[in-house]
């Protein structure tokens, strides 16, 4: 008998901005990520004011799933997908952001796609904004800087959620919100919240504002779509990288506990609905004003979330004593007390590959907050060639046009694991496992196509060059027979 409850939502997961392409069709308008160029592994995207033609902008095509999306939803079904989590593209609806009226030829993409998707059993899984908003609200209004675009994303959410009431129940609010306190890589608070620091700034009081004025705009949502459509799940959804103690030095330990804080921030908001101790104590400190307006404290209580929807792709270690540069500690996380972890091997990336992670987050998470969670994402990006201890990896065809990637079902069968035990031996409420990247997609940190995630493979490269046909992995038929087999057959 399988581990895992029956209605246990097995997916894929994607988001508009990286799939979609499209970017000037059906009336959509700019978004904040389609004036990034495409960077690479050690170089950082460049945000540009506008479009500028000799440029390249790799989420202008993605994958050209707007122009394809009958056949790989059909692929999608063919692999057993229960759900397929992705994302509305905000500039659809509303290609400036600040319109009363919505573009309805989005509305209707929407439809027809959310349709194509019911029709094979599949449930739509949305998360409202994924690294992505109107161009035109961080230019104009400054993003989520600014109170007013709280109110215009409320309206956006309104708008979608009385559209789709009746063909999407699962929603996620903001993809990754705590990502932006990564106040080394200004890449995450233009793409999460369009927001460009000035010089002036008090950079730290300013990443407070706006995550104060999008906790508000999520809070805002949640309230307005219970009362659309009360059998609605909305969740939060965070980036969550564990950080281990290096030691059992107590130092060690507190410094983990204290930097933890960064990471449960966001979600202890949006779950209990009111800000946690260490936060106010630290507004008071630094006499930091976040923006906070009469009746926010109800908005907040009244805006928790029913779910934590969170990524997990690595661990990271701090040592209370260790001085690291800042790019050394960009991958993980900006912490600036990180080191590495003897035990754990390393993606390509230098991404720590750490399945036991998976359930110690689950546990601290469930244990937390109480309420039900769900991988929202998880994978494995493969390039390059094996290095000395065995490890990297390329997805090539072979002379019979397959691709044989065993690293990436090696990733996702020991990350699998670590979850059915985190269910079964620990009693987590988890509702489902949604495998980033379920089709290869352009990559979100470089803008890369060779950063490949996918159970299918897109014939695209870095350049853009490329038939787009699609071809399965080994990787898709063995998900499909864990997805039949509810997580028996791994
Ligand atoms: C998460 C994001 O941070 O990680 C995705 O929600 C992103 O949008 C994914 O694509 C993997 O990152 P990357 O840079 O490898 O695409």
């Amino acid at each position: 008998m399988s581990k895992l409850p029956n209605d246990f939502l097995w997916g894929g997961a994607l988001a508009a901005n990286q799939f979609e392409g499209g970017y000037d069709q059906g009336g959509k308008g700019l978004s904040v990520i389609d004036v990034m160029t495409a960077g690479a592994h050690g170089k950082a995207r460049e945000i540009t004011q506008d479009v500028e033609p000799d440029k390249y902008y790799p989420n202008h095509v993605g994958i050209d799933f707007y122009n394809r999306y009958k056949e790989d939803v059909k692929m999608f079904s063919d692999m057993g997908l229960k759900c397929l989590r992705t994302s509305i593209a905000w500039t659809r609806i509303f290609p400036k952001g600040d319109e009363v009226e919505p573009n309805e030829e989005g509305l209707q993409f929407y439809d027809d796609l959310f349709d194509e998707l019911l029709k094979y059993k599949i449930q739509p899984v949305i998360t409202l904004s994924h690294f992505e908003m109107p161009l035109h609200l961080a230019r104009e209004y400054g993003g989520f800087r600014n109170r007013k675009v709280a109110d215009f994303f409320a309206h956006f959410a309104e708008t979608v959620f009385n559209r789709y009431k009746d063909k999407v129940k699962y929603w996620m609010t903001f993809n990754e919100i705590n990502n932006q306190m990564d106040i080394n890589n200004p890449i995450f608070l233009w793409t999460n919240s369009g927001v460009s620091l000035k010089e002036d700034d008090n950079k730290e009081e300013v990443l407070y504002q706006v995550a104060h004025n999008e906790l508000i705009a999520s809070a805002k949502a949640v309230k307005i779509g219970k009362e659309i459509n009360p059998e609605f799940e909305i969740g939060a959804m965070i980036s969550h990288v564990p950080i281990y103690p290096y030691s059992c030095n107590p130092n060690d330990i507190m410094e983990a506990e204290v930097a933890s804080r960064m990471r449960f921030f966001f979600p202890d908001v949006h779950a209990r609905g009111y800000y946690p101790g260490y936060a106010t104590k630290m507004f008071e400190r630094e006499g930091f004003d976040i923006g906070w307006q009469e009746g926010d404290d109800e908005i907040l209580r009244d805006g928790k979330v029913d779910y934590i929807g969170f990524s997990y792709y690595m661990s990271t270690v701090v040592k209370h004593d260790n001085e690291a540069s800042v790019e050394d500690n960009i991958v993980n996380g900006g912490l600036p007390n990180s080191v590495d972890n003897p035990y754990i091997k390393k993606s390509d990336w230098g991404w720590a590959i750490d399945p036991v992670g998976l359930r110690y987050i689950l546990n601290a998470l469930y244990n937390r907050y109480q309420i039900p969670l769900f991988i929202v994402e998880n994978g494995f990006g493969a390039v390059d060639e094996f290095d000395e201890n065995g490890f990297g990896a390329v997805d090539e065809f072979d002379e019979n046009g397959q691709i044989h990637d065993d690293y990436r079902v090696d990733y996702l069968r020991e990350h699998i694991k670590a979850a059915i035990d985190a269910v079964d031996k620990d009693g987590v409420d988890l509702m489902g496992y949604t495998p980033w990247g379920i089709i290869d997609i352009v990559s979100f940190t470089t803008g890369e196509m060779k950063k490949r995630y996918g159970l299918i493979h897109v014939d695209r490269d870095n350049e853009g060059n490329g038939s787009l046909e699609r071809t399965k992995k080994d990787s898709f038929d063995w998900y499909r027979n864990v997805i039949e087999s509810n997580g028996e057959e791994l």
